[in-house]
């Protein structure tokens, strides 16, 4: 039976219940993370903690995130998660329950908070092996993608056309320029180098993205934040995508061309490769590795 957190307490999933009124239910009014966990261990759980914090700070949603962590660790120990390769904790801030209005409620009006912990099933070696293929799609998105927001109506149509197409995920593109996945960030490899959009209002600024750029920078691979016209896809040899439950995903097939030789390419490989090694380290457990 699922355990979940809701304003304070910890009960059966079927027990929570939540007002009507909630400004997350009328309006996407709150922020949310998803931290992953490996062998009980939020991986870099400060880090979802502070852009949590400023997400909150930018909507003006007065909630201190400082119990976080206790949070965390008491909802995978109530779902038995401590000893699972992998799970992931999903918690969520509204600006809570009151009469509707556009305009803020009351002061007094307490957030709502809701958290829940399950266990994942990260990506078997020949999936990964054999690639995601994605869609281009134009990002119908708001101008502040770098808060965490509950209002996911552009990802969930996108995400639902790559599948309709037949495709794994969906690249959103915004004058011409690649920014970032639906639920994901995005590299290209062009020339050796290694490339991404800046961490601008236009993209999420990733958890996964930022430990990236860090084993990048180990590896000795070259990196260029700068924004990559979709244009220029037909030149790039390697697409990969990065997220919390993504980890690190190849993209060898974006609108029906292939990418490069239309597999995993090796600074895909490399990084994939120190980005498990980094979490094997960070949260003390073996990951299956990939081939
Ligand atoms: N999504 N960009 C977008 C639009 C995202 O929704 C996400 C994460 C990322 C990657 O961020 P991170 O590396 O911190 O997970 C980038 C989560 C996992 C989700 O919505 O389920």
């Amino acid at each position: 039976m699922d355990v979940v957190f809701l304003n304070g307490e910890y009960l059966p999933s079927e027990q929570a219940h939540l007002s009507v009124d909630d400004r997350g239910f009328l309006f996407g009014d709150g922020v949310y993370e998803v931290t992953p966990v490996y062998g009980g261990e939020p991986f870099r759980l400060d880090r979802h903690m502070a852009r949590l914090r400023r997400g909150l700070r930018g909507l003006g949603i007065d909630y201190d995130v400082t119990g976080m962590k206790g949070i965390h660790r008491e909802i995978l120990s109530r779902n038995e998660l401590k000893d699972e390769e992998m799970a992931v904790v999903y918690f969520q801030v509204t600006r809570g329950a009151a009469p509707r209005t556009h305009h803020f409620p009351p002061s007094d009006t307490a957030p709502t908070v809701y958290a829940y912990a399950r266990r994942f099933a990260r990506r078997e070696a020949g999936e990964w092996n054999r690639g995601s293929s994605a869609i281009t799609i134009p990002d119908s998105r708001w101008a502040r993608t770098d808060i965490k927001t509950l209002q996911l109506l552009p990802s969930v149509l996108a995400q639902e056309t790559a599948r309709r197409r037949e495709a794994n995920d969906a690249i959103f593109v915004r004058d011409g320029i690649a920014v970032e996945g639906a639920h994901s960030n995005l590299f290209f490899v062009r020339d050796g180098v290694l490339l991404t959009h800046p961490a601008s209002n236009q993209i999420l600024p990733g958890i996964t993205r930022e430990a990236i750029l860090e084993l990048a920078g180990e590896a000795g691979i070259p990196v260029e934040e700068r924004p990559l016209p979709s244009e220029e896809l037909p030149e790039v040899s390697e697409v990969f995508l990065t997220g919390s439950t993504t980890e690190v995903r190849p993209v060898v097939r974006i609108d029906g061309r292939p990418v490069g030789d239309g597999r995993p390419g090796p600074v895909t490989r490399t990084l994939h490769g120190r980005f498990l090694d980094r979490i094997a380290e960070e949260c003390g457990v073996a990951l299956q590795t990939v081939a």
